[in-house]
């Protein structure tokens, strides 16, 4: 792992002014947040700096109003939340450089905390323009960029600013860059990762990255009917990709190259509905799939031997759930098998990393968020990862 400066590296910050990149987009239900995890894991970042005496100035974005104010995408509509969380008071700035923002620093003491409007309200902040960044970092004396799951784009307040001010990671940055290292930068093997959700289109480059790196990978999903149609299996009204037959084989050639198992389910369990607990609920062969139904989750002996390859594993890394989890009882194979990661996890047999979207759903409505190693709230960012990228607000930081 590229090694880069933390919090550990600071000096005394006593009245210094801290710009603090977070990620606080987050999900919104009638005006307020339904999820603050995001929040919850930038706190120690936020909190310690203010401890230190710095004067914490929180820059990030909110939605994507591109590049204009939109009064629907102020930050301002987080501030109480961020306030709960972290149990303190905090200004709200209406701008990101010039006089006004100037001044309201100017009225902070260390350790108060302030909050700029949403950065994407100025096209400087997606063209990553310097002149743009310039004029925040005219207001700082130090940069710490704590969102991870904003490290895929290369913005001026995710990259063009860590070039600008002594730059280090913030806490969560340090301990997501630390798990996603122990997961496939460097980790033990065997390695499993399990990808899952519905369609391959939107994560062939992850599956073309991992067969070089992993020892097994575990299909599941809406994603493992197009890898078993191409395996010439019937997959009946399942949803299918079936103009990617061709890219499956491709995938399907390149892991046998590299000595990675592909891991697809022999049962399987089928309906001619997707509803709740439906009538024509069924387990079956895949090769007994009829014409009328519908592959919704991965079968039991299937889920069982895929527990079983997890035990012979030393690291896991996790990306989409292994049926229609949100509808029961489509939610069997990704519960057991998550269940058995987890409990390999305690046991201390497996390092196992999560993250993206439907992921964290799915581990949470498992009950497993709090036994795995690591849980990323990242979405984009963690699936560039996953497919070996880049990501530019995390290569800023290197040293
Ligand atoms: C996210 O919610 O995944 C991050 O905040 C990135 O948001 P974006 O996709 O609008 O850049």
């Amino acid at each position: 792992m590229a090694s880069f400066n933390t919090l550990d590296d600071l000096g005394d910050v006593t009245g210094k002014v801290a710009l603090v990149r977070v990620d606080l987009n987050l999900p919104m239900k009638d005006g307020s947040a339904t999820d603050v995890t995001r929040v919850e894991a930038v706190k120690p970042t936020i909190l310690e700096l203010a401890e230190k005496g710095a004067k914490v100035i929180l820059l990030a974005h909110f939605g994507r109003p591109g590049g204009k104010r939109s009064s629907a995408l102020s930050t301002s509509f987080v501030q109480g939340d961020v306030e709960k969380v972290l149990g303190k008071e905090i200004m709200f700035i209406p701008e990101v450089s010039g006089p006004v923002a100037e001044q309201a620093i100017g009225i902070l003491g260390p350790g108060d905390i302030g909050l700029m409007d949403n950065v994407r309200f100025w096209p400087g902040e997606e063209a990553n323009d310097p002149a743009f960044a310039k004029g925040i970092a005219a207001l700082g004396d130090f940069y710490v960029n704590d969102a991870f799951s904003a490290a895929h784009r290369a913005h001026a307040s995710t990259e063009g600013l860590a070039h600008l001010l002594p730059a280090y990671a913030g806490r969560a940055m340090e301990k997501e860059l630390t798990a996603l290292d122990a997961a496939l930068g460097n980790p033990e093997t065997p390695v499993a990762a399990v990808v899952g959700g519905a369609k391959v289109s939107t994560k062939l480059a992850v599956l073309e990255n991992l067969v070089g790196k992993v020892q097994h990978l575990i299909i599941g999903g809406g994603m493992a009917n197009t890898f078993l149609a191409a395996k010439g299996v019937d997959v009946g009204k399942s949803l299918c990709e079936h103009d990617l037959t061709e890219t499956a084989n491709k995938i399907m050639d390149e892991a046998d190259h590299a000595g990675c198992t592909v891991h697809l389910p022999y049962d399987v369990v089928v309906a001619k509905e997707f509803a709740a607990n439906p009538p024509s609920l069924r387990t079956c062969n895949v090769h007994e799939v009829a014409a009328d139904e519908m592959i919704l989750d991965v079968g039991p002996l299937a889920v069982e031997a895929l527990g079983d390859v997890l035990k012979t594993c030393r690291t896991l890394v996790w990306n989409g759930p292994m049926g229609a989890f949100e509808i029961v009882p489509f939610d069997a194979a990704t519960v057991a098998l998550a269940r058995t990661a987890a409990a390999l996890t305690q046991e201390g047999s497996l390092v196992s990393v999560a993250g993206g979207g439907d992921t964290v759903a799915a581990l949470a409505h498992a009950g497993v968020t709090e036994d795995v190693t690591y849980i990323s709230t990242a979405g984009g960012a963690f699936l560039e990862w996953m497919e070996g990228k880049e990501l530019p607000g995390v290569s800023a930081l290197s040293k």
